[in-house]
């Protein structure tokens, strides 16, 4: 957990690192020399979406960390059942955002893969939104990418290297009743990576977004039974999505062969919306 000494956390002892440990002194015999060595932070990391990422990157040989803000007992369970380090912050405080990056970077080595994934919702029809769900929803979905960005870039810029990957949502390139704030954020989210990777494109870094359907994450299960119903009727696979099946785009978005992608937003939505 944040604060907290992580460093023999994980189980495998290929990520135990000594303080001020490098990429090449955590090379592994025998693995993929691309991978093994660089290592991916999800925030939000630790349920739903965020978890599934955080095991599919674990899975491929990166080195790990996840965030969250609320659920301690939810990061607990995490951390002991994945091996994957836990870090405590709110992605919305942009001071948190530099420390807690910074002390990635020091117990796992430089962030060279961001996946911004930490996202809540405050549904409620705009005549009924207060002012403070319209601000959770952006600091949380939209302010924080931006922190946790400038947080990362300056030292993915130094290396010529990078990955970043914003989960987005269908709803973000739709709308959806009673989501005008989640709304707002996830499409602020797309213009977002559309900027920053041009910014960042002839640095070897690449910036693309995920637009994820409906997910069956404690999040949706937030929605009520009967709306819930009207919306799975509106996905021609017929179901919700899983987890790991975003997860899998996100990998493949994350990796060094994905190096000509840029800018895009990639949907996983069992064609509910087609863009
Ligand atoms: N499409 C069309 N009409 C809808 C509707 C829908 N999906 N959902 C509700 N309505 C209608 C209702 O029938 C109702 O109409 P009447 O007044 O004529 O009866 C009107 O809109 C108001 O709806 P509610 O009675 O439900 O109003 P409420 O204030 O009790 O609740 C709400 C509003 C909280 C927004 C609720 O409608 C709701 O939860 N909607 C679903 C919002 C949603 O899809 N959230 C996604 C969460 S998951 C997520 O965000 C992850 C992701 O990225 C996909």
């Amino acid at each position: 957990m944040y604060g907290a000494d992580i460093s023999n956390t994980h189980p495998d002892s290929r990520w135990q690192n000594e303080p001020g440990s490098t990429k090449a002194n955590r090379f592994r015999v025998g693995a993929v020399a691309d991978v093994v060595g660089r290592t991916a932070l999800v925030t939000g990391g630790t349920r739903g979406i965020g978890a599934a990422i955080a095991k599919a990157l674990r899975d491929a040989d990166y080195a790990v960390a996840a965030t969250y803000h609320g659920n301690d007992e939810a990061a607990e369970g995490f951390e002991a059942a994945t091996g994957i380090p836990v870090f405590k912050w709110d992605v919305a405080d942009d001071e948190a955002c530099a420390a807690g990056v910074a002390q990635i970077a020091a117990t796992l080595g430089p962030v060279e893969i961001l996946v911004n994934n930490a996202g809540i919702t405050r549904d409620a029809m705009l005549h009924k939104l207060s002012s403070e769900q319209w601000r959770d929803v952006i600091e949380t979905d939209l302010t924080a990418c931006f922190n946790m960005c400038r947080a990362v870039i300056p030292g993915m810029r130094k290396v010529g290297y990078g990955r970043i990957v914003n989960v987005s949502s269908i709803n973000g390139q739709k709308g959806q009743l009673g989501q005008t704030n989640y709304a707002a954020a996830k499409a602020g989210l797309l213009g977002f990576t559309k900027a920053l990777a041009l910014e960042s494109a002839a640095k070897g870094i690449t910036v693309n977004a995920i637009a994820p359907g409906y997910i069956a994450t404690d999040m949706v299960a937030a929605v009520s039974q009967k709306i819930l119903d009207g919306i799975v009727a509106q996905i021609p696979v017929g179901r919700l999505g899983r987890p790991d099946e975003v997860a899998r785009a996100v990998l493949f978005l994350a990796s060094d062969e994905a190096g000509f992608i840029t800018g895009s937003t990639l949907t996983v939505n069992g064609g509910q919306y087609m863009t």
